[in-house]
């Protein structure tokens, strides 16, 4: 593994728990989300016809959840992991290893809001929420453009939105509290994170590629969903609780932390009405 840097304040990295938990709910977002991730894959796959992809970059690949995909969809590829936690990037690896794939995929150590990597030229890039971690992710596209060969794609998937997974009235405190809980949310982040959600067309096209397509892909699984669904709410929920304190009430808290005691009677974890709904919007951009 290339060593770039270890630990950067701005993202948060480089704390254990904190990256455990992050490790669990994108490899839970992996499981639960799977086939929006085969369709994404899928589709790329069209447009790339008849010329598959032979070396793949994933920048900010977290857990691998884009990089494994991507593998299994080109069996040809190698993969390029990129992402600044050292966590991370070890988990992946050992998935890599379960699935037999390791030799397909070098891991690299690097900030991106730092110099570009020396990791050479790729066919196929993708970078799935993490653009929005960037200080300057014009800067980012504009290194990708400069590694992919001409003709090669990009495919930037930005979240819409947290996925949502509780009912208005959950029977316990006032109704309404997920809503609550995003709104609350989505006031931190307009502060801190000002590229989540973003339009990513206009920063391609001012990085120099040509817009091929761009794609909503809607989510919405309905109840009885499979006992991962239930901790991947439990996991998305506990992160946003960090966020919360002093956001909403003294009473959506309690509901919040009721909710997410995995041992109470009122744990999210037992119910039987969780819907999974969630939208990403997906570019596909190339380098003519
Ligand atoms: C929300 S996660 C998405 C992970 C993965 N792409 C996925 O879809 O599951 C964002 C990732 O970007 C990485 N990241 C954040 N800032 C970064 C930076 N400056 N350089 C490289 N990676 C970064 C984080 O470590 C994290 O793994």
């Amino acid at each position: 593994m290339e060593n770039h840097r270890h630990h950067h304040p701005a993202t948060g990295t480089g704390t254990g728990t904190d990256e455990f938990a992050m490790a669990e709910l994108l490899d839970l977002d992996a499981e639960v989300l799977h086939s929006y991730l085969s369709e994404v894959t899928a589709w790329i796959q069209q447009l790339a016809a008849g010329l598959p992809p032979r070396r793949i970059l994933d920048l900010g690949c977290g857990t691998g959840t884009g990089a494994l995909a991507l593998l299994q969809r080109f069996e040809q590829a190698d993969v390029v992991a990129l992402d600044i936690s050292a966590q991370l990037l070890h988990r992946l690896t050992g998935k890599a290893r379960d699935l037999g794939v390791a030799d397909r995929v070098r891991t690299v150590q690097a900030d991106l809001d730092g110099a570009w990597p020396a990791i050479g030229t790729v066919d196929l890039a993708w970078a799935s929420s993490s653009l929005h971690h960037m200080a300057d992710p014009g800067r980012v596209l504009t290194g990708v453009f400069a590694a992919l060969r001409p003709g090669g794609l990009l495919a930037v998937i930005e979240m819409d939105s947290f996925p949502r997974f509780l009912p208005d009235d959950l029977g316990i405190g006032r109704p309404g509290l997920e809503a609550r809980c995003h709104a609350a949310l989505a006031d931190r982040h307009a502060d801190e994170m000002p590229h989540l959600g973003s339009d990513w067309g206009p920063p391609l096209s001012q990085a120099g590629f040509t817009i091929e397509a761009e794609r909503p892909f809607v989510i919405d699984l309905a109840p009885p969903l499979p006992a991962p669904a239930g901790r991947y709410a439990r996991a998305t929920l506990g992160r946003i609780r960090s966020s919360l304190d002093g956001r909403i009430s003294t009473d959506d808290l309690a509901t919040l932390d009721t909710l997410l005691d995995s041992d109470g009677p009122d744990s999210i974890l037992q119910r039987r009405d969780l819907t999974v709904r969630t939208a990403r919007t997906a570019w596909l951009a190339r380098r003519r």
